[in-house]
């Protein structure tokens, strides 16, 4: 009866897993597919909970309470533009979690739940190959996984810095290491009996893990992470394995998956390979090779005069970018949009795939401030219309709108997809300086005699048109 309830429990947890992500790809329904989800994990949880193997729970209990006393403020209280390092140290503590399972399992074998003891150092040499390398698997991936993600939570939270960290040699040791660390994998298969060398295997994927991230910059986190989180994915989905445990199966697969195709999502929309990702150390200078601007000049704009062409306009395109989650601007954006329409005028949302730092983030942010769902745009959807536009409202957006990766061969972003900006009969963009975006270059857009510049913090900006365009 017990291993029914566990078993029905385990297969309504994976349903509505599949369930959530499905509902995840459409934004008005991305809000039930994360309730979906954690009841999943909630029955995940019940499920296990009535296991036979479970003996005691007072250990159990502390972890629930101290699990949630930790998940509750991750969840409730870090701010968005802090998301992506929350999300690191969550896989850090997952991927920790699939590590200390599969050391537990190896520990059970070598003392007291294995039959036949031997081997070095005296351990139990019952595991099964198969055993073996899912244990190996899941302490592997795990491993480096903690370490992985605990670096790039250190990027992203700038305990550590952003600038990619490389040393001479550095690809000859990686390798060397990796090498060393998949011929003990193998040869625990056959040998699981040599706990010295079970143990010397996962200090190894720490040091791997650590090694992996630092060449890396911080603003290339966000995809970093996204392996990573299909690195723990694969953990759990070798702990199922390990253990017997079909959700952990179903639900690690899941996570493996998803992780690597957004990876492959976000490197195709910035027009990158992984092996630029992980071994360009893009992001951290100013390419040389890049078309300079010197000699043009921008125009600025006074608030008034800006308020006075988005006021009369009939079609506005807003384009948001990472400037406007940093400035926590997307309230405001609401506000001069709903004035906009009120004066007859139409407002579109313009969403580039990889416009902020992770995936979703503008779509998440206008949703925060009740944007409607119908008015946000994808890429291919919107960019046909930016001609037939009176404003293009550019707010904290600056690689995603750069003609450079159109029609500069020598540009780090040559290549990738792009809002056409420039075809709009007007451009307005905020921001507070000339300075670069993300991939350190300059923008050509800003000295299009099209475009005009409101500099300064784009939340002030925008209260600024708010109460300029309510007075026309
Ligand atoms: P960026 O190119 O990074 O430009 C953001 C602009 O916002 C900057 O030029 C900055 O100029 C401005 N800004 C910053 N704070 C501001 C504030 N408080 N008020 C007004 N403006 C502010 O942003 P983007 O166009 O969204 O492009 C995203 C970039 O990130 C792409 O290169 C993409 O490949 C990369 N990336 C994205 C992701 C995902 S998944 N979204 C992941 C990794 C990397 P000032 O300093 O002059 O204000």
């Amino acid at each position: 009866m017990r291993e029914y309830f566990i078993q029905a429990a385990y297969l309504a947890a994976s349903v509505l897993f599949i369930l959530g992500l499905k509902s995840l790809t459409r934004p008005e329904k991305a809000q039930r597919g994360m309730q979906q989800a954690a009841l999943g994990m909630l029955l995940a949880i019940a499920g296990t909970l009535v296991h036979h193997d479970i003996v005691r729970y007072d250990w159990i209990i502390g972890g629930l309470i101290l699990g949630s006393l930790i998940g509750y403020p991750l969840g409730m209280f870090v701010p968005m533009t802090a998301m992506p390092q929350r999300i690191a140290i969550s896989h850090m503590f997952g991927a920790l979690a699939a590590t200390l399972v599969g050391v537990a399992e190896y520990w059970q074998h070598s003392h007291g739940g294995g039959s036949a003891a031997g081997g070095s150092m005296g351990v139990a040499t019952d595991i099964s190959p198969g055993k073996m390398a899912a244990l190996g698997f899941e302490v592997l991936f795990g491993a480096l996984t903690v370490t992985g993600s605990f670096m790039a939570f250190g990027k992203l939270q700038e305990i550590l810095p952003g600038r990619p960290i490389t040393f001479k040699g550095q690809n000859l040791i990686n390798l060397a290491l990796f090498a060393a660390t998949l011929g003990i994998f193998v040869y625990l298969i056959f040998n699981p009996g040599n706990a010295t060398l079970f143990y010397t295997m996962i200090a190894l994927a720490f040091v791997i893990g650590i090694l992996l991230v630092i060449p890396i910059g911080g603003a290339d986190m966000p995809v970093v992470i996204s392996l990573l989180n299909s690195y723990a994915g694969l953990a759990s989905a070798a702990t199922g394995f390990a253990i017997g445990n079909n959700v952990l199966i179903i639900a690690g697969a899941l996570d493996g998956a998803s992780g690597f195709v957004l990876s492959i999502i976000m490197s195709k929309a910035m027009n990158r390979s992984f092996g630029n990702i992980l071994f360009g150390a893009f992001g951290s200078v100013v390419t040389a090779s890049a078309k300079s601007v010197t000699g043009l000049t921008a125009r600025s704009i006074s608030a008034e005069d800006a308020a006075m062409q988005l006021g009369y306009a009939q079609s506005v395109i807003v384009i948001p970018g990472y400037g406007m989650a940093v400035a926590q601007a997307q309230h405001q954006v609401r506000e001069l949009a709903e004035l906009i329409e009120k004066k007859g005028g139409e407002v579109k949302y313009a969403i580039h795939p990889v416009a902020g730092r992770m995936p979703g983030h503008m779509n998440v942010l206008l949703a925060e401030a009740n944007v409607p769902y119908d008015r946000l745009y994808d890429m291919d959807d919107i960019n046909p219309e930016f001609e037939r536009a009176d404003v293009a409202l550019v707010i904290g957006a600056n690689d995603v709108v750069n003609p450079a990766a159109r029609t500069d061969p020598g540009s780090p972003i040559y290549g990738m997809p792009i809002l056409n900006v420039d075809s709009a009969r007007n451009i307005i963009v905020l921001k507070r300086s000339m300075n670069p975006g993300f991939a350190g270059i300059e923008n050509e857009l800003f000295y299009n005699p099209k475009t005009s510049m409101l500099f300064g913090d784009a939340k002030a900006s925008l209260a600024a048109l708010v109460g300029e365009v309510r007075n026309l």
